[in-house]
């Protein structure tokens, strides 16, 4: 995920600062889509002029100045968020294609058989200069171009070779004045000017030149001018009637798609969010972990595995101890990383830490993944941002790529968490062999079918809604779950606890007899999270005893259960329904009414949803 900005205008008789105020007010826009790296490329007479720097778009002002001239018509911008290499100047976007530099592009997404193109493009001779996957879109385009002298046709022909998610804008020496981008799985938008157009990620990158704009759809090739957007298909056949519609938001709400706050935006994420980071791990039937660089030899000696995070990838990394010990039969603990190295765990070179951070920064983490490297564990991160310090200290990490998460309130990230744990799981029972190749496909085809689950969940949001508008005065809430929906019980608590502000415990089902049910009155709320019944039988009708047991002392039965599960109904004042799907995949899809319900409640409480009181999104402090 990243911000991309496209700038096509007339030929000024003189050099212009307007291309680049429009790509650096645009990326500004969006820099909260990824912030690990800036840069802009032009067309200045017959050259393409590339300048980028590492880290925020303050590092690129400085090095364009005060007024950034150029004597061209286009511009594109990028601000990365880092997936394929870290994030230094060479890696940052736009990358120079062609055998002297003669193109310029920028990607949103991942291609997934960038390491094949790059083989086939280094033995045409190009010269690779960065880590990204990016860069061998940039020389196929490159490639193309010189084969037909057409951009758009260039373009066209060379994303029919790309696998995976792109946005892709080029600007070439040999097409003057003319943008050219495609899109596939990731976003892209145009913005109709006078005498001038535009392109973006989203509307947030233009919504300050225009209120036009155009849709563009899967697989499509636009090629932008001053005076004209020609949009063509994949067959280069062109479409007569793109969806024009008017941008109704500022731009602030159009930072936040719409959304009333960054949180319901990154709620609504999700579907998305799992599938970038589930894309691209199965080669030839087999899981392949990106920066997994620990031996095979000692994964397969590990002996006990300990999970260390705090909050929200705590509980992702509980819901992970259930599948990785179901699937490798290794002993795995769940401990809070500020507890652990207090407690003088038992840590030998047979065992794996694995550290879960989306922020890759928490102190308390990282100081743990230190103590456990002296100990001489094996540390794997799972992380969303890569350059950070807990990855940078770690033997190996395994990245999300769920793209920035700015509200402080943890909900993509924690999918991701989720999945990353799963593909860790997977992959340690693949190299000890636990799981049959065939088991692991059958698990991976499941797993790819969440994302589309997760959007059935979401497309049900307006009822959770509702219930959180008609609970707005709640004062305490209980959470209850068994299993895998214990963690998840715990998570929905957090959530309402750090952005409603409200009391909220999450329990194991099963502990509420022995001593917390005394709290349950008349009208208590209780959520209960309650497994398929098609996994544990026993485990679902516990659950629903667990239900009448609140219930017969006046709780108000708030249910999330799969779709078909009728044994609720009787015990339930509301059900909120999820689709069927494994018991150790439930998480992915339970969780999302708790999040949307916690969401809403602060929303209509009038509260700052996205930066909660007394809360930070890292916490670099012990
Ligand atoms: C989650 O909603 C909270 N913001 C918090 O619990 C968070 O999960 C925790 O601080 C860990 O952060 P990290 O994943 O960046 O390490
Ligand atoms: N995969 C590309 C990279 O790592 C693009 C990432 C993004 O969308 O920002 O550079």
């Amino acid at each position: 995920m990243c911000g991309i900005v496209g700038y096509a205008g007339p030929q000024h008789p003189e050099p212009t600062t307007r291309p680049l105020d429009v790509a650096l007010q645009g990326l500004a826009r969006l820099e909260y889509r990824g912030y690990d790296s800036a840069g802009v490329a032009t067309l200045e007479g017959e050259r393409v002029q590339v300048t980028k720097r590492a880290g925020k778009l303050q590092n690129l002002r400085e090095v364009l100045g005060e007024n950034p001239v150029t004597a061209g018509a286009v511009a594109i911008g990028h601000t990365r968020w880092a997936t394929h290499g870290a994030p230094t100047d060479g890696n940052a976007h736009p990358h120079h294609g062609g055998y002297d530099g003669e193109l310029a592009l920028v990607h949103n997404g991942i291609i997934e058989n960038f390491a094949a193109l790059r083989a086939e493009l280094e033995r045409d001779g190009y010269t690779f200069t960065s880590d990204t996957d990016s860069e061998a879109a940039a020389h196929l385009v490159a490639r193309e171009m010189q084969r037909t002298g057409d951009l758009t046709a260039a373009m066209r022909a060379a994303t029919a070779r790309l696998e995976g998610a792109f946005t892709l804008l080029a600007i070439h020496r040999d097409a003057p004045g003319t943008v050219v981008a495609a899109r596939r799985n990731s976003p892209l938008v145009v913005g109709l000017g006078e005498g001038e157009n535009f392109l973006g990620s989203d509307v947030a990158a233009f919504v300050d030149a225009t209120q036009e704009a155009l849709e563009i759809d899967q697989d499509q090739v636009v090629t932008v001018t001053a005076d004209a957007v020609t949009v063509t298909d994949a067959e280069g056949q062109e479409i007569t009637d793109p969806r024009r519609y008017a941008i109704d938001w500022d731009a602030r709400a159009a930072q936040k798609g719409g959304y009333a706050s960054f949180m319901a935006k990154e709620i609504h994420e999700q579907a998305s969010a799992v599938a970038d980071t589930l894309r691209g791990r199965i080669e030839g039937g087999t899981l392949q972990l990106d920066d997994m660089s620990v031996d095979e030899s000692v994964l397969r000696s590990i002996d006990k595995i300990v999970v260390i995070a705090c909050g929200t990838a705590a509980h992702a990394g509980s819901v992970a101890k259930y599948a990785i010990e179901h699937w490798c039969r290794i002993p795995t603990e769940v401990e809070l990383a500020h507890e652990f190295r207090y407690r003088d765990p038992v840590v030998t070179e047979k065992t794996l830490v694995v550290a879960i951070s989306q922020s890759g920064e928490t102190m308390d983490t990282l100081m743990a993944v230190r103590h456990a490297r002296e100990q001489g564990a094996k540390v794997v991160a799972l992380c969303n941002t890569r350059g950070s310090s807990i990855p940078r200290e770690s033997d190996a990490a395994l990245y999300l790529h769920v793209g920035p998460e700015i509200a402080v309130a943890s909900t993509k990230a924690y999918l991701g968490q989720i999945i990353a744990s799963y593909l860790l799981g997977l992959y340690l029972a693949q190299v000890r062999g636990n799981l049959f190749a065939d088991e692991i496909a059958a698990l991976m085809e499941d797993l790819e079918q969440i994302p589309a689950q997760i959007q059935q969940v979401l497309d049900r949001a307006d009822e959770v809604e509702q219930l959180a508008r008609a609970m707005r005065d709640a004062t305490s809430v209980l959470f209850l779950g068994r299993h895998v929906g214990y963690p998840t019980a715990m998570e929905g608590a957090l959530k309402l606890k750090e952005i409603a502000y409200i009391h909220a415990e999450g329990f194991a089902a099963g502990e509420l007899k022995h001593g917390p049910i005394a709290l349950v009155e008349e009208g208590q709320p209780v959520f209960v999270i309650v497994p398929s019944p098609h996994g544990r039988e026993s485990l679902h009708a516990k659950v629903v005893s667990t239900i009448q047991e609140v219930r017969a002392r006046g709780a108000k039965t708030l249910v999330i259960a799969e779709e078909g599960d009728e044994d609720v109904v009787p015990y339930s004042d509301v059900v909120l329904r999820v689709p069927r799907t494994r018991t150790l995949f439930a998480p992915l899809l339970t969780v999302i009414p708790l999040q949307i319900f916690a969401c809403e409640l602060a929303t209509v409480k009038g509260l700052d949803v996205d930066q909660p009181r007394n809360l930070a999104k890292s916490v670099t402090v012990e």
